[in-house]
């Protein structure tokens, strides 16, 4: 099922999420409704706050909608981060028609669990390192947005007022 992505400034994406204490049925069907939901709207991440579930909870698939060969499932992921500091390039299903650069670290060490309870350990660069550390910000209730500078942030928000006074009119 295609679930509805909630868009800055919603409130509820600045929560910080439980961790997930069972894998139950219901969290399974949360996973792939996520997936669903991710391809759908042709993201490459989403994390379970962006659809209203202060879970820990994320998938990715780097390969894309048009692909979706690598599927990953990451339950109460947690990372530790190296390497130098690099600008990426990033937008958010949450930020819509918007896209900044932000600092990210290079390397990410990835553990989490799978949907089957099995430990989940990958060393990420790239864009998936990029990916990675994007969706577990939301699980801190961070958005990219919240990394951008002052001034940038505020064109931003300004922006979004006045598209949000227009559609009232
Ligand atoms: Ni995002």
């Amino acid at each position: 099922m295609i679930l509805p992505v909630l868009q800055y400034p919603d409130p509820r994406l600045t929560r910080k999420s439980a961790p997930v204490e069972e894998i139950t049925p219901r969290i399974r069907e949360l996973a792939a409704d996520m997936a669903e939901t991710m391809y759908a709207r042709d993201g490459i991440g989403l994390a379970a706050p962006q659809v209203g579930e202060t879970l820990r909870l994320v998938v990715l698939d780097l390969s894309g909608p048009d692909r979706r060969e690598d599927l990953r499932v990451l339950v109460n992921p947690e990372f530790t981060l190296s390497g130098v500091e690099l600008e990426s390039d990033e937008g958010c299903l949450s930020v819509p028609d918007y896209s900044a650069k932000v600092v990210r670290r290079e390397f990410a060490a990835v553990r989490a669990v799978d949907l089957e309870g099995r430990p989940v350990v990958f060393d990420a660069s790239g864009h998936l390192s990029v990916c990675v550390q994007h969706e577990c910000d939301h699980l801190e209730g961070i958005l990219f947005i919240d990394r951008l500078s002052r001034l940038k942030r505020e064109m931003l928000d300004k922006r979004l007022k006045k598209k949000i006074t227009d559609h009232a009119r």
